[in-house]
């Protein structure tokens, strides 16, 4: 290695050392991570700029049509210092990433007990749109608390019709309200998207007829539907990505704007759920990667949050074939292993 490549500085060398091993799939302890977060961030996209693979999701019609090179990094910390890369103020639709805080504000509101006992809180081993899944979830009700999440369409369409107000401008208001506290600004719908959506999404339809039928939704699981599709169409950038991470990584306050949005006690359930279910079946794979609790949107986004020291989010729309961006996944592993980000690295003593 040359070590002028890096700097003549010992600890810019380490850092640079640390940054390598990371892209080669090498995991450095915690306490040995030296690297500038900048630095990780512009190594991560340099080095997965050029990769191509995987495809936009095209199953909603609109998201085939955004830029697939599109490539924003933002990583947050608990301190509220940003760090970026790449196209990091484009917008995309939120898509599934929003579950996470939808399901936030009912635990915040109502308690950790009305999701898990609701919707639950164990990973379904099916895709995130598997009505498979339904009917699994209603042979074992009446034995426990469901096996089913509030991160797959089922548990999560449930999970909206949780939200209470006196009707759906009032439940919308409180849902967008919310994501608006973790991103630290005013967020809007993307108008293209929700459209695009609405025209196409009958298997969603389907599902929350099914959570109605049997019991998981107890109000009009058509307005149910269409909030969720609303959620979903919701614009943001990896900045507002990391934004609403880095406020999961910090106890549930909004590092920018001092807002606590959700009490600390609750957000290690919400982050056990995104450990569990974040990346849907292939989150096993992730967590015995990185250790990180995330989530994906097939809309490219993915959200990672490291408690305590930041979170993170890339935006970048091919997928693979569970549905999660794969430049997205690649980029954050390599960044929070650079940073010491895995919360089950410990060390020896
Ligand atoms: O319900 C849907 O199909 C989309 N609005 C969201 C799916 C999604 O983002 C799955 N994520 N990887």
């Amino acid at each position: 290695m040359n070590r002028k490549a890096f700097s003549n500085h010992p600890r810019a060398w380490l850092a640079g050392v640390a940054v390598t091993l990371a892209m080669a799939g090498w995991t450095l302890p915690a306490q040995q991570a030296a690297v500038d977060p900048q630095t990780a961030v512009n190594s991560a996209f340099n080095q997965f700029k050029t990769l191509s693979e995987g495809k936009n999701a095209d199953y909603i019609p609109a998201l085939a049509k955004v830029d697939p090179n599109l490539f924003g990094i933002a990583l947050v910390t608990v301190d509220g210092k940003v760090y970026t890369a790449g196209d990091f103020k484009t917008e995309v639709s939120i898509q599934s990433i929003s579950k996470v805080f939808t399901m936030a504000q009912v635990i915040q509101e109502q308690g950790p007990d009305s999701i898990e006992k609701r919707i639950g809180v164990d990973a379904t081993g099916a895709r995130f749109n598997s009505i498979i899944a339904v009917e699994g979830v209603k042979v074992v009700q009446g034995a426990g608390a469901p096996e089913m999440n509030a991160l797959v369409n089922p548990g999560a369409i449930s999970a909206t019709s949780m939200v209470t107000g006196a009707n759906a401008d009032a439940v919308w208001n409180k849902i967008l309200g919310t994501y608006n506290d973790y991103a630290g600004r005013p967020l809007t719908v993307l108008q293209d998207v929700y459209k695009s959506e609405s025209d196409s999404n009958q298997r969603n339809q389907a599902i929350g007829a099914l959570m109605y039928a049997y019991g998981y939704i107890k109000t009009d699981w058509r307005q149910a539907v269409d909030l969720y599709t609303r959620q979903c169409s919701v614009g943001v950038n990896a900045q507002d990505l990391a934004m609403m991470a880095a406020t999961l990584a910090s106890g549930g306050k909004n590092p920018a704007t001092g807002k606590v949005v959700v009490d600390a006690g609750k957000v290690p359930g919400i982050l056990a759920v995104m450990a569990t279910a974040g990346l849907y079946d292939d989150s096993g794979k992730w967590l015995y990667h990185t250790g990180l609790p995330a989530k994906s949107g097939v809309g490219g986004g993915i959200i990672a949050v490291s408690p305590g020291k930041f979170g993170i989010a890339v935006v970048s729309p091919p997928l693979d074939d569970a549905g999660n961006s794969i430049r997205a996944q690649r980029a954050i592993t390599a960044i929070s292993n650079a940073l010491g980000g895995n919360p089950y690295v410990a060390t020896r003593r």
